[in-house]
């Protein structure tokens, strides 16, 4: 695309990561035809400032009923949805019969709470893998994709939503108009549509480039988000920075005029226009960043086999194919990644082919040193893997800088 999937302005190509593979696209070992390929490049748009890829992965070869990510995988992250959960119905869900939605409820991780709580709820998600389990869980489920074909037929069936919720899913969404007139459609009058994803200025600032891959379609903004929000009718009224993803914004749209803008909203844009953050020479400065970070990390790896260290990965994320084909980092280097998704072992990482293996290979025997790739759940893995440090072993992280503790 040369063109924003947003307003139409010009995109300008600010960063270019060369050809990728599906960042989910693991592998039986013994595959062996061609792996689908895209060039993995970001531009900004120089009307309404929305970061996005210059290219776009067709959707079924990303989210189908092969689609191994399991939200539940981390325990912060599903303390954090039981607490968005106990937090909609304080605010959003009070009235009785209230009907929720969710975009991409994955496994089931926030819907279950809500569900518990006796509400009226349907998710929407496309990938049969996922929402199966979240079936098994006794949540309704539909398994499509969200559009605006798809809304008219829920607000037809099920009647008018007061809360359509979507977490790191409207990201991974590029056709937004679609969008926006399915929220329009099924949204009630005086209902609201809360999003969370990865914020770009998180990503600049930590130069976490890994966030970056097929499924991220667009790199949020308070700036970009509240100029989307007006282009398809609606009005950003709340904003929250959180935590989770290595630094996210919860955003809070609702119909144009209908809620007052919380004062965080003014508080971010003029945040992120004092630190320039969607201007090109920012992001391009971004990108220097990102090519420094890669060297390095190479560099280290370098040194470390010469020494004769023995290197595994922590966490088969989606992100680290990113990290994997950009700085060239295959099996010759980690010898495997552990990870706890059944999906995701016995097989093999796309594009680097890296093995991946259950959590008991991590310690039969301990690596010298684990290159963490979930760096965002960070605190959690560390705080459970003692044994390794206690072993002598090493973590290296990237983000915000390459580093070894
Ligand atoms: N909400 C979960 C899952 C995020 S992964 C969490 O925060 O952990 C993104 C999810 O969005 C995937 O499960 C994918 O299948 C789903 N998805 C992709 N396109 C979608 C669409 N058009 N409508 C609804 N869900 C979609
Ligand atoms: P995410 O960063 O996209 O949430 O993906 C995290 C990946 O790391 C996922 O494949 C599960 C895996 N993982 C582990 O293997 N062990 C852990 O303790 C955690 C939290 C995640
Ligand atoms: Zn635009």
């Amino acid at each position: 695309m040369t063109s924003c999937r947003i307003c139409g302005g010009r995109l300008h190509e600010f960063g270019d990561f060369g050809t990728q593979p599906l960042s989910s696209g693991f592998l039986e070992p013994d595959y062996i035809g061609d792996e689908y390929l895209f060039r993995l490049a970001l531009g900004v748009c120089d009307s309404c400032t929305m970061v996005q890829l210059m290219e776009e992965v067709p959707r079924h070869l990303m989210f189908n009923g092969h689609y191994p990510y399991l939200s539940s995988g981390s325990s912060v992250m599903r303390k954090h949805f039981e607490r968005t959960a106990q937090d909609f119905l304080r605010t959003e869900l009070t009235a009785p019969g209230a009907f929720a939605v969710e975009l991409g409820c994955n496994d089931g991780i926030m819907l279950r709470a809500l569900a518990d709580a006796g509400v009226r709820h349907l998710g929407v998600e496309p990938s049969e893998s996922v929402a199966d389990i979240a079936r098994r869980l006794g949540i309704r489920v539909t398994t499509e994709f969200f559009q605006a074909s798809t809304a008219r037929e829920i607000r037809e069936a099920e009647g008018p939503a007061k809360l359509i919720y979507a977490a790191n899913t409207l990201c991974h969404i590029p056709y937004m108009e679609s969008i926006f007139q399915g929220i329009d459609a099924l949204l009630a009058p005086d209902g609201v549509f809360v999003f969370e994803d990865p914020y770009l200025a998180d990503i600049v600032e930590k130069t976490s480039y890994d966030q970056i891959y097929d499924e991220h379609y667009y790199f949020f903004s308070v700036t970009s988000v509240a100029a989307m929000a007006e282009r398809f009718g609606f009005e950003l009224v709340g904003v929250e920075r959180l935590p989770v993803h290595g630094g996210e914004v919860r955003y809070t749209l609702a119909r144009r005029g209908r809620r007052t803008p919380a004062p965080a909203v003014a508080q971010l844009l003029a945040e992120e226009k004092t630190r320039r953050l969607a201007e090109f020479d920012t992001l391009q400065g971004f990108f220097r960043n990102v090519e420094r970070s890669r060297d390095e990390l190479v560099s280290l790896l370098r040194k470390l086999k010469a020494e004769g260290c023995t290197v595994v990965g922590y966490g088969a994320t989606a992100k680290s194919a990113t990290v994997t084909n950009y700085c060239g980092i295959g099996p010759e280097t980690v010898s495997f990644i552990s990870d706890t998704t059944p999906n995701k072992q016995g097989r093999l990482t796309p594009g680097a082919h890296i093995p991946v293996r259950p959590r008991a290979a991590f310690e039969d025997p301990y690596p010298d040193y684990a290159l963490l790739f979930a760096w965002n759940h960070a605190e959690e893995i560390i705080a459970k893997e003692t044994r390794f440090r206690e072993s002598g072993g090493k973590w290296i992280l990237y983000v915000p800088h390459v580093r070894v503790v």
